[in-house]
């Protein structure tokens, strides 16, 4: 997201930008690694063309995504975080020809982030999740969930659409519209990746509202905090 951006782009070092399709790449040091930071665009396509172009065009021998997600999973919360161990399209359905979310000619539906790479992150991300003050709407502070995360190229804005998906796919924790698009992407190209969230609302009727006001106030911040301590870690 912009804000995200906003938020990571002053502890850039020796920061250069590339155009190309449309995209703004913003090379240089972050805590202390080479890095290449990007705003992915909204939706599987977008996202799907921005991990080509880092791996093919930028050498990026891992990617990470952050952004904002909708809660789908009991107990996942708004402001919580959630770290994608498998990503699946919600909307793939090329039935009868395959299996219902299947991806056509790959044989799965669902696709692992890398293992050493997302549990890099969770350590991160619990390391900042206790530091970072919470909402005083919170009584608790925010959790760490890592699971099932679901991708299509529809912004869930109504209860009615939440509970379709959680009746077909029980086990997803989140819904977005850009992880597994860049899952099947880093798969063809052998890349490991890693997809981080913060839940900015249920995917239910007041989504639009809550999602707005949460990128701004909540989401870039953890964002930060949680990338620069994991790359700081990383030396
Ligand atoms: N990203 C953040 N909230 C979302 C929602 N409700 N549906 C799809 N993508 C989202």
């Amino acid at each position: 997201m912009h804000e995200e951006l906003r938020a990571l782009l002053p502890g850039l070092h020796a920061a250069q930008s590339v155009n190309l399709a449309g995209r703004d790449f913003h090379l240089g040091t972050l805590a202390g690694q080479p890095v290449v930071l990007v705003l992915s665009g909204i939706g599987k396509v977008a996202a799907a063309t921005t991990a080509t172009l880092l791996i093919q065009e930028f050498a990026a021998q891992a990617v990470v995504f952050t952004g904002v997600a909708g809660g789908l999973g009991e107990g996942v919360r708004v402001g919580d975080v959630v770290l994608a161990r498998e990503l699946l399209q919600h909307d793939m359905d090329a039935s009868p020809l395959f299996p219902r979310f299947e991806v056509p000619l790959t044989g799965r539906a669902r696709f692992a982030t890398d293992a050493a790479l997302s549990d890099s992150l969770k350590a991160a991300a619990q390391r900042c999740l206790a530091s970072i003050p919470h909402d005083a709407a919170r009584i608790t502070a925010a959790c760490l969930h890592e699971g099932l995360i679901i991708s299509g190229d529809r912004f869930v804005s109504s209860a009615v659409d939440a509970q379709a998906l959680r009746a077909l796919l029980p086990q997803a924790l989140a819904v977005e519209m850009e992880g597994a698009a860049l899952a099947q992407v880093c798969a063809d190209f052998g890349r490991p990746f890693a997809v981080l969230r913060t839940i900015s609302d249920r995917a239910d009727d007041t989504a639009h509202v809550d999602f707005s006001r949460f990128i701004a106030e909540v989401a870039s911040v953890h964002t930060r905090a949680i990338v620069e301590d994991w790359l700081a870690a990383l030396r």
